[in-house]
């Protein structure tokens, strides 16, 4: 453990654990993850099967796994590096934004906070998530929770909205070519397209001894494939679509990929923000 730097050996021959209380929390949260994966080892052989059924819904324990990982705090975080720079290219305006596969909305809720003169949309197709998103809505009146498919979307919603985001969406969405023409059709011509998925390459020779593709591979094959492969559609990405798949998807219908700080949008990395 000392040589892996896992443990630290100090002078006095103490030990101690080099780093702070809340991140070793978060890993010991984290490995916890193998017993929820355990547990849904029996489906997934089903799923193997060549005569098998082609996937699974959302487990129950995996979701509640997911809450108590991804805290109010974690989501306050996420917004501030991810979402917030991308909503100041609207600054004085009273923008509208649609969350597209919204869950259980802890994202929007957040968000929604810091601007509450601006609307914000959610829909989702799990009826289970959606319900539980108006439930904790609170008295949050600048939110509309709609039970609803990315891929179609109101008609009456031309051109209506400022951003359309999608975090960790469209590599579980069964139907990834609808929801981006829908994107299309509601996002104002000046608006901004937002999507965040793991970063990890489409390309397999950068995928091997990868530590981001180690780490999101687990989850892609017990969660994201058999939960996209479940839909009445059945198709489905999963995490090994990959950054460069994703990109040249979202270029296809039309969308310009834009710079934002200092990373080349060539290089692979979770989010990647468009415009028409
Ligand atoms: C991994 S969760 C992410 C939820 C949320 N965006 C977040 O970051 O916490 C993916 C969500 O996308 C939703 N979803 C998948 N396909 C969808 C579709 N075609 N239309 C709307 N929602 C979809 C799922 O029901 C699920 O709630």
């Amino acid at each position: 453990m000392i040589s892996a730097g896992i443990v630290k050996l100090h002078e006095d021959d103490k030990y101690s654990l080099p780093y702070e209380k809340p991140l070793l929390k978060r890993w010991g949260h984290a490995a916890s993850v193998l017993l929820v994966f355990n547990e849904m080892f029996p489906q997934l052989e089903k799923v193997m099967a060549e005569d098998g059924p082609k996937g699974y819904g959302y487990y129950d324990s995996f979701l509640r796994w997911m809450d108590t990982y991804r805290t109010t705090e974690i989501f306050q975080e996420w917004n501030k590096i991810h979402l917030i720079p991308i909503l100041e290219f609207k600054q004085g305006t009273e923008f509208t934004l649609l969350d597209i596969g919204c869950g259980c909305g802890q994202h929007i809720r957040e968000a929604a906070k810091l601007y509450p003169n601006c609307m914000f949309y959610g829909i989702d197709s799990d009826t289970p998530s959606i319900d539980r998103a108006i439930k904790e809505q609170g008295d949050q009146k600048n939110i509309i929770y709609h039970h609803m498919r990315g891929e179609q979307l109101s008609q009456e919603w031309k051109e209506k909205f400022d951003f359309v985001l999608m975090n960790e969406v469209l590599h579980v969405a069964s139907d990834v070519d609808g929801i981006l023409k829908e994107a299309k059709r509601v996002l104002k011509p000046d608006g901004y397209g937002i999507t965040y998925d793991p970063p990890v390459s489409s390309d397999p020779q950068k995928q091997a001894n990868n530590s981001t593709a180690q780490l999101f591979f687990p989850f892609g094959l017990f969660t994201c494939l058999p939960a996209c492969l479940s839909d009445p559609s059945g198709e489905g990405r999963g995490v090994g679509w990959g950054y460069e798949h994703k990109k040249q998807k979202i270029e296809e219908y039309g969308f310009r990929v834009i710079k934002i700080g200092q990373k080349d949008t060539e290089a692979v990395q979770a989010g990647i923000i468009f415009q028409k």
